[in-house]
């Protein structure tokens, strides 16, 4: 009790005064009384980095907000719209964030996904994957009635016809994207069969085409720009002769929208594309970190990483072995490379189990104990932040704020 009233007197006479409070001293709450914090939000000035549950997802809010504004920036400078990827971040909080900032909407992976961003008031949705099947049609309809301006993309026309049906009952007539292939995952081929389409969609009177798609995934993680840059603008050079052939038509087209975190700085000077959706810019994470910079640099270093999961040294069973509360349920896993430690260069992450990571101990690396915290930029941003339910926002060792991962989970 006592030291609560301590903590509590030093807040309310040194913090407020201070614009960037410097670090709080150690914990002095009661769990319950974290507890509630974060429950409610309400953790600026009271809460540190040291009071945290972990494994904790953190984001370095001064890293956060330079990377936004640079790619905003970038993008807009060039003369381009940036509506990013919401599947990175899955929180209605960044995507506010990233609209006011200067994005012109964002994008959603799924249905679901969109469906927790409208309800939270984020408009200018563009739905990147095919809502297939009479449910998910259903419910992009609902969702069309709640955001009007929701894009749903198409790549054949029995999925058109089945979502102009469910405009017409709804009473609303949906923006459509078509869905390109361009070597990547889905769509329909580039060239005539996507004209086609194009003429086909100018039937369907309760869909209005508007945009072409076309996500080169493929050349987004290419290793050395040079080679990346090769393989994006060939890529997207698909998809400008193919819009600029749905215009020759005769059929008004508003934008070409794709590229990523990897080729923002090709994309954009590509002539025809309109628009950009890069999503792990934000956050970043190991797997972009090894692509290699414009600056001929191997680290991929153009934006810091903000995104960090923080863990807590659990048991030592012999000198050169820590283990941290950290595993399989706290990274994703999909990529052949481990967490990478912050400021402990020398150590090495492996995977312990689902509960648990084994830290070993190079030269020069700095020991640690039981009880002390580690933290780990994440081999791949999305579908790490999908396994946590908040984001512990830190300006330097303090947190600022928690953001609920709201659609964490929405898959369908
Ligand atoms: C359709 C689409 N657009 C954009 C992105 C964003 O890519 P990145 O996170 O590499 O910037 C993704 C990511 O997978 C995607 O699926």
């Amino acid at each position: 009790m006592m030291m609560l009233a301590s903590r509590r007197t030093f807040m309310s006479t040194t913090l407020v005064a201070a614009a960037v409070p410097s670090a709080l001293p150690a914990a002095s709450y009661t769990w319950a009384e974290i507890e509630k914090f974060i429950e409610k939000g309400d953790v600026k000035g009271k809460l540190t980095r040291a009071d945290l549950p972990t494994p904790a997802l953190l984001l370095d809010l001064d890293a956060f907000e330079a990377n936004v504004s640079k790619m905003i920036g970038y993008v807009k400078g060039k003369g381009r719209a940036i509506r990013p990827h919401g599947k990175t971040h899955k929180c209605p909080e960044i995507a506010q964030r990233l609209i006011a900032a200067g994005a012109v909407g964002a994008c959603a992976a799924k249905i679901s996904e969109a469906e927790a961003f409208a309800a939270a008031g984020v408009r200018g949705l563009l739905v990147t994957t095919a809502v297939v099947g009479k449910y998910k049609i259903e419910r992009a309809a609902r969702l069309a009635r709640l955001a009007p301006d929701t894009m749903f993309c198409v790549d054949n026309m029995q999925m058109a016809e089945e979502l102009d049906a469910a405009a017409r009952a709804a009473k609303v007539t949906i923006p459509v994207a078509i869905d390109l292939w361009i070597g990547n995952r889905t769509g329909i081929q580039p060239g005539a069969p996507a004209v086609a389409l194009a003429e086909g969609l100018q039937r369907l009177k309760n869909l209005k085409l508007t945009t072409v798609q076309a996500y080169a995934g493929h050349a987004a993680h290419v290793v050395g720009f040079a080679q990346r840059k090769k393989v994006s603008t060939e890529e997207m050079g698909k998809a400008v002769e193919t819009i600029n052939a749905i215009r020759a038509k005769g059929i008004a087209m508003e934008r070409l929208t794709g590229g990523s975190t990897g080729t923002y700085n090709i994309d954009t000077d590509i002539d025809g594309v309109t628009e950009l959706q890069p999503g792990s810019f934000m956050f970043m994470d190991v797997d972009y970190n090894r692509i290699g910079g414009a600056d001929g640099n191997e680290f991929y270093g153009d934006f810091p990483n903000s995104l960090t999961v923080l863990t807590t040294v659990v048991s030592k069973p012999h000198d050169a072995l820590v283990i941290v509360d950290g595993g399989l349920k706290a990274f994703s896993t999909d990529k052949p490379f481990p967490p990478r430690i912050k400021d402990n260069s020398a150590v090495t992450f492996a995977y312990g189990g689902d509960e648990h990571g084994k830290l070993t101990f190079g030269a020069g690396a700095k020991a640690l104990s039981v009880g002390d915290k580690a933290e780990f930029v994440i081999p791949h941003c999305d579908p790490s932040v999908n396994l946590y339910d908040r984001l512990f926002c830190l300006r330097g060792g303090n947190v600022e704020a928690v953001w609920r991962i709201a659609a964490r989970g929405m898959a369908q």
